[in-house]
């Protein structure tokens, strides 16, 4: 549950965001806040810009025009500030990612140790508590290729906590994995939201959306075209253009 009072500085702020790729405008006037301990759900057609959204915020993609803001501070360009403030929010996306010649330790050690400069006993100490809450602790000396979808996902997400994010984006994190794994990678979302973790999460898991979200939104052909509590979504959809989307994916 999220508390607003007036001091909350949003932990993630988009102001009239607008990219194009080419003469493609994937972005159109987004303005979006992310409130501490908010969990915002994004949902939307294939190529209405939900990852393009996503990968903005950290600058993984620039912008030509607006404002990425995180706990009030405008995103730098490029350079050493960037990568620190990147750094704050875990990202977690459709394919795991891992190190793949790395162990699960490695992989979840690695960062503390080369970004946050910890020293390797503290960070192998939280690495193996991050490792334990999501449930893959007797995982840590193989390697990903011996681990399955579903808990390779599992350490992408230690992995992230591990840097100690201010919050986690997830894009699409279950889409990839077999359906007898995809609740457990859910069940650790569920958890983290629980905990107070601020998140964004992009998924087709409506399921998963109107338990956890604290707030819905829609986008379609690179607008926020809708957003509301999952309730006021799900059940009361505003525009045709929801209504027709909600449609389309009921009975899958
Ligand atoms: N690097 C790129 N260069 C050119 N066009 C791109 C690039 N990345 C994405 N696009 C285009 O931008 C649009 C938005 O893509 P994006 O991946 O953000 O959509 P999405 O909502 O995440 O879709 P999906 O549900 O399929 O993941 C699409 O038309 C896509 O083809
Ligand atoms: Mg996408």
């Amino acid at each position: 549950m999220t508390q607003h009072t007036e001091q909350d500085t949003p932990v993630i702020e988009l102001r009239h965001v607008d990219k194009h790729f080419g003469d493609l405008h994937v972005l159109r006037d987004i303005n979006l806040s992310v409130a501490r301990g908010e969990v915002l759900v994004v949902i939307g057609p294939s190529g209405s810009g939900k990852s393009t959204m996503c990968r903005t915020i950290n600058r993984l993609e620039t912008i030509d025009s607006g404002e990425v803001l995180i706990e009030g501070v405008p995103l730098p360009e490029e350079g050493r500030e960037l990568a620190a403030m990147r750094a704050e929010l875990g990202m977690v996306f459709q394919s795991f990612n891992l190190f793949a010649h790395k162990t699960i330790l490695e992989n979840v050690t690695l960062g503390p140790i080369e970004v946050l400069g910890q020293d390797r006993a503290s960070a192998e100490k939280t690495a193996r508590e991050l490792l334990a809450r999501v449930g893959v602790a007797e995982q840590a000396d193989k390697v990903p290729a011996q681990l399955s979808g579903g808990q390779q996902q599992r350490v992408a997400i230690a992995r992230s906590l591990a840097m100690r994010p201010k919050a986690m984006m997830f894009d699409e994190p279950t889409s990839a994995l077999d359906p007898e794994m995809i609740n457990e990678v859910l069940d650790v979302m569920v958890e983290l939201a629980r905990g107070g973790m601020t998140m964004v999460v992009v998924t087709h898991e409506m399921g998963f959306a109107r338990r956890v979200a604290d707030r819905v939104v829609f986008m379609a052909d690179g607008r926020i075209v809708e957003e509301g509590t999952p309730d006021e979504f799900f059940d009361h959809p505003k525009t045709d253009r929801a209504r027709e989307f909600l449609d389309s994916i009921k009975g899958h």
